[in-house]
């Protein structure tokens, strides 16, 4: 006969933090959001250390290399998505590992022989008003010049003309060797009063574009996640059908750290393909799941995984437990498996980082999931409604939207993470739709911080391991709930908040 477990199962609406004391020198400024990505001995440090507790989902709406460059600026992590092939998922990690934050590859290009105009709606196109001029108008093709909006004039220049009457030839035009470092760029365009400074290599073809505006920009990122060479972190997703080929791959290409994908991850086939992992590329960190309780934590967590992802049924766009009837309130799961971790501290000395995957839907959640012990989050539906996920962003009546789908939908049919018997979906397990658009990740993750920093220091806590190890928490009543919520009728005053 099934055994029914005692604790119901339940979602982080259910709980609230109370306030602890609070100490003159924890303020929001004095909160540390460092926290360990993968396995370590108990008293050294993870290898890998996000500086914000943020990855996000492997999923196609969400984990592009865009997403990928902005999130590790800002402290965090993607997880690139395995639903293309392995040859696209490596490109794409490589595309991050190559990112060179102020060093641009150009997007406005032109051929000597353009006319004018053509230039004029390549500009129209890409909002930008530097263009370079190379033999064959791409990108990476040999620089002949610059040509910038300030060069011409629509009246007074004949727009039928080639662009190569108006732009600075390359022999009067200050470039640099790809060798040279942010700095060094910086310095020359303050010393030569240059506005852009292209990068070339040893045959003259354009590597990179500097801009001095983007120096101030890589200023505004202090708390990037990047490798022993400087170049931003980036991890990828695996599945447990082509791992033997995919890995490799992915290592070749750079990819810090690798997670196995699956809708359940607690089965022989991942703990098997764990085992392989750790045999022949030892050097990767990879990370197991998803499950919801703590036996199967301890399963994946002997197996080798490097951390444990936790979240069965509760995703945005999830219809999993309405299909099949498995899963288990996030709240209720992440609980469980952090106790688990403890144990497993406690019996072998070794940390297994927790993140908690999915079914945060207000940003208060990410707190209730970090106090209730998970090390880092998971967030799909919150990333997809940023400018850097790559879903459509389209006009709507009330405003703009972008689209977001799962990866159990007909559309993305992600197989590999999902065990419904060969190749292919038979039932959906995931919805396709659309999200509110919230701009720019950069904008919208600080907010995000902040509140979480405030509600860390209403709790006395400026890191994540003493906000974990003093949190109280409390159930809330349905009343109490509906006491959370403002009671008149409320004023719109978003536009006035900073
Ligand atoms: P969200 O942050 O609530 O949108 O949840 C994202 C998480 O949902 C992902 O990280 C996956 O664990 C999970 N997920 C992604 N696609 C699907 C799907 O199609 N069905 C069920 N769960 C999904």
């Amino acid at each position: 006969m099934a055994r029914i477990i005692a604790e119901v199962s339940r979602t982080f609406n259910e709980y609230l933090l109370l306030p602890n004391r609070t100490r003159t020198d924890c303020s929001p400024g004095a909160v540390d959001l460092r926290t360990p990505l993968v396995r370590h001995r108990v008293g050294d440090a993870s290898a890998i250390e996000l500086h914000s507790p943020f990855t996000s989902a492997i999923m196609q709406a969400v984990s592009s290399p865009e997403l990928a460059i902005a999130l590790a600026r800002n402290g965090g992590l993607s997880f690139v998505h395995h639903n293309q092939s392995i040859e696209e998922q490596a490109a794409a990690v490589r595309k991050v590992k190559n990112f060179k934050a102020g060093f641009v590859t150009s997007d406005t290009n032109v051929r000597p022989d353009d006319t004018l105009s053509h230039l004029v709606s390549v500009m129209h196109r890409t909002g930008h008003s530097t263009a370079a001029v190379t033999h064959d108008g791409s990108a990476a093709g040999r620089l002949l010049g610059l040509v910038t909006s300030r060069d011409f004039h629509p009246q007074r220049h004949d727009l039928d003309g080639p662009v190569s009457g108006r732009m600075t030839a390359i022999a009067d035009l200050p470039h640099a060797d790809c060798d040279i470092t942010l700095s060094a760029a910086n310095a020359r365009l303050w010393d030569e009063r240059l506005d852009c400074l292209p990068v070339l290599d040893d045959d003259g073809h354009l590597q990179h574009l500097v801009f001095r505006s983007d120096y101030a920009d890589n200023k505004r990122f202090p708390n990037q996640v990047v490798d022993g060479g400087k170049r931003l972190r980036v991890g990828a997703g695996v599945n447990t059908h082509d791992y033997r080929e995919r890995v490799p791959a992915l290592t070749e290409a750079g990819a810090d750290v690798l997670c196995f994908d699956s809708s359940d991850g607690y089965s022989d086939w991942q703990a098997q393909a764990l085992t392989w992992v750790k045999k022949h590329y030892p050097e990767i960190p990879i990370g197991g799941g998803n499950v919801v309780d703590g036996e199967a934590f301890t399963f994946l967590a002997e197996a080798g995984a490097d951390f444990v992802k936790v979240g069965v049924g509760g995703g945005s766009i999830c219809i999993t437990r309405d299909q099949k009837g498995i899963g288990r309130g996030q709240a209720s799961a992440v609980l469980d498996v952090a106790a688990a971790r403890e144990a497993f501290v406690e019996r072998t000395g070794e940390y297994v980082p927790v993140c908690s995957d999915g079914g945060l839907v207000h940003d208060y959640h990410v707190a209730l999931a970090l106090a209730m012990g998970s090390d880092f989050v998971m967030m799909g539906r919150y990333f997809a409604r940023f400018d850097q996920a790559p879903g459509a962003k389209l006009p709507t009546r009330d405003g703009f939207v972008k689209e977001y789908w799962g990866e159990g939908s007909n559309r993305a049919r992600n197989w590999q993470r999902y065990g419904q018997g060969g190749q292919g979906l038979i039932f959906e397990e995931g919805v396709d739709g659309y999200v509110p658009y919230a701009g720019d990740l950069n904008e919208g993750l600080a907010v995000t911080i902040a509140k979480i920093k405030s509600t860390m220091v209403s709790c006395g806590s400026t890191s994540l391991r003493e906000f974990q190890s003093s949190a109280r928490l409390t159930l809330v009543s349905e009343q109490s709930f509906q006491e959370s919520h403002a009671n008149v009728t409320v004023r719109d005053t978003s536009a006035t908040v900073a």
